[in-house]
């Protein structure tokens, strides 16, 4: 059969297999997050239809103005996931604290934990262009049976069981590794079903590519800067193109099948950067690896960090190896 014949739910049957001490549940997991994905991707694709567009009136626990969107993929998610009773928590960017499941139940068996971004890139909704949903999933370290706690959910991205991103864009696709490559899946509409249309994708060695926010170009570090004059640079392969969504799925998914570098740094008014390392970098930090690339702090491997608080955020530095070694050069020298 050829690969674009399989259904993602065939490829996760197939798979079952390959996870360590594999008893169905990931595999469960991960279909419930392919059933919550088409929920939400329904709710995006007629959001200009509906009263959803636009804010909701609140803010979440870091001071950012929640959308409606936002609102509606955090509770589409967390329903969908708890009515299948296949995570024992979830902590989510749209949620002050982590949320156990199940806790009252001492049968409860569920090892997982998920962390999601479950609308990433809002402020393009309003404006009808490409945004996402970020995953993240760990095995507790509590003993099963027992409630979570904070431990379960501030584990260093190393310990990533599996991870992915949904990218509502021109088409819809779920995008996932579980540690064996990163395969991606596009949903065809007509009839609800998610086909391996880009099985092992992989970043290239190196790109042309770059894609940060400029427009925070003189709070940036001077590494930073250094590095920015250096892909704007005519010589060899260079200059290269600038090219920024501001959906970070987006931008990811545009570099690793084209070859770039995609940038949050810290800058003098957000000192530790803007992106969220449990739902943002450490998923899209393992699908890089996975994928032949890099993401790095501009220091360190963001997946050896060890988290200590469930909205931290971090400097963030990912895409085609070469690209983030070169800037990892920059920011060391400066
Ligand atoms: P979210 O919508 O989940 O808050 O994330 C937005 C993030 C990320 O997706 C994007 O790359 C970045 O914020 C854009 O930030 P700027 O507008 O500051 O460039
Ligand atoms: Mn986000
Ligand atoms: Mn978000």
């Amino acid at each position: 059969m050829s690969s674009k014949n399989k259904t993602l739910g065939e490829f996760i049957i197939e798979n079952q297999t390959e996870f360590r001490y594999s008893t169905g549940e990931l595999s469960k997991l991960i279909n419930a997050i392919r059933l919550a994905a088409k929920v939400v991707n329904h709710e995006v694709n007629k959001a200009g239809l509906v009263d959803i567009l636009g804010s909701a009136g609140d803010t979440n626990i870091q001071g950012e103005n929640q959308q409606k969107l936002d609102v509606l993929a955090n509770e589409k998610f967390i329903q969908t996931l708890k009515n299948r009773e296949i995570v024992c928590g979830i902590a989510s960017e749209e949620e002050d604290d982590f949320i156990s499941i199940n806790s009252q139940d001492e049968n409860h068996q569920n090892k997982y934990v998920v962390l999601i971004d479950p609308l990433d890139g809002s402020s393009n909704i309003d404006v009808n262009v490409s945004v996402g949903t970020i995953f993240s999933i760990y095995r507790r370290v509590t003993p099963v049976g027992t409630p979570v706690t904070l431990e379960d959910f501030l584990q260093p991205g190393k310990n990533q069981v599996a991870a992915g991103y949904i990218i509502y864009g021109t088409s819809t696709m779920l995008v996932y590794t579980t540690g064996h490559g990163v395969n991606g899946f596009t949903l065809n509409p007509a009839i609800g079903t998610f086909y391996l249309s880009h099985p092992n994708m992989q970043f290239p060695e190196t790109g042309k590519i770059y894609s940060v926010n400029e427009g925070n170009y003189i709070h940036f570090p001077q590494g930073v800067k250094d590095y920015i004059k250096y892909c704007q640079k005519e010589e060899g392969d260079r200059p290269y193109t600038s090219r920024y969504i501001g959906s970070l799925v987006s931008d990811f998914h545009r570099n690793m099948i084209k070859g770039g570098i995609y940038m949050y740094p810290k800058s003098s008014k957000a000192h530790k950067g803007k992106l969220r390392l449990l739902y943002e970098c450490n998923p899209m930090a393992f699908l890089a690896e996975e994928a032949n690339g890099k993401a790095s702090d501009g220091f360190q491997r963001i997946m050896e960090i060890q988290p200590t608080e469930l909205h931290e955020r971090v400097p963030f530095f990912c895409g085609s190896k070469k690209m983030v070694e070169t800037a990892e050069e920059f920011m060391a020298n400066s």
